[in-house]
């Protein structure tokens, strides 16, 4: 089902003194009903994070996993075990994975079936480098990206897919993508899943935007019709700021 969803990817910030006082001002926050919000902190903090939001309208993300259910992987963390601390939504394929951790779509592939066979949601994070989009071949890449680490999914695996565009041209530069720039790539997403699944599960997937997403810019874009929505990091990590964003649609 579609849904309004504005995620914070804290990334490598925040350590469990730091999240204890984001949680303890978040929970202070009264939630707008329509829309989903996700908060993805440390691995470190997931657990306390599950605990102090129980009674509230957040849902809690991992920022990564490993593609294997367990064994000799030093220094990895299974979808189990992401799913005992509290988390049922993992983002996978986000651009610093695959640029900083060589994570290519085969791996990502994999990620994505033992997320889905864990009964995890997977936020699946597409993107172009600048050169992509200068060169113009912007909309091959990311279809590149989709049929490669995604479009082997089931028809029913739908449901628990949120697709994330972030190019990566606009990840903590300051530099947005222009609403219609979004807009066009969201659209151009809907309707490539359309032809490889249906139109029922295109209109129905959530496509969240991120990069530079801002309280000021938010708005502008979350109103672009095939927009549902954000993935937020620099300014998910003030409480005040990621509030401003959920409160954009
Ligand atoms: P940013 O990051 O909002 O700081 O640009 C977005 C992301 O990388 O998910």
């Amino acid at each position: 089902m579609r849904k309004k969803i504005v995620a914070g990817n804290w990334k490598m910030n925040n350590d469990l003194d730091e999240t204890e006082l984001f949680l303890a001002e978040l929970k202070k926050q009264v939630f707008p009903e329509k829309v989903v919000i996700m908060i993805a902190p440390p691995f470190t903090s997931l657990n306390h994070a599950f605990k102090s939001l129980r009674d509230h309208n957040v849902e809690l993300a991992a920022q990564n996993m490993h593609q294997n259910n367990e064994g000799a992987f030093t220094g990895e963390i299974s979808a189990k075990m992401l799913k005992s601390v509290g988390a049922k939504t993992v983002i996978l394929g986000h651009s610093e994975r695959r640029a900083l951790f060589n994570e290519d779509s085969p791996i990502l592939a994999a990620k994505v079936n033992t997320a889905l066979e864990n009964e995890m949601t997977v936020i699946f994070c597409i993107g172009e480098e600048l050169e992509d989009r200068k060169k113009g071949s912007h909309f091959d890449l990311i279809k590149k990206q989709l049929s490669e680490g995604l479009f082997h999914v089931s028809d029913g695996a739908w449901e628990n897919i949120i697709i994330a565009y972030e190019p990566v041209w606009a990840i903590g530069t300051g530099e947005t993508a222009s609403p219609e720039q979004a807009q066009e790539m969201h659209k151009f997403i809907r309707k490539i899943i359309a032809e490889n699944y249906s139109k029922a599960i295109a209109d129905n997937v959530s496509i969240l935007y991120g990069g530079s997403v801002k309280p000021d810019n938010a708005a502008e874009i979350f109103g672009q019709n095939d927009v549902d929505g954000g993935l937020i990091g620099g300014a998910s990590l003030k409480v005040d700021s990621f509030m401003k964003i959920v409160n954009s649609f």
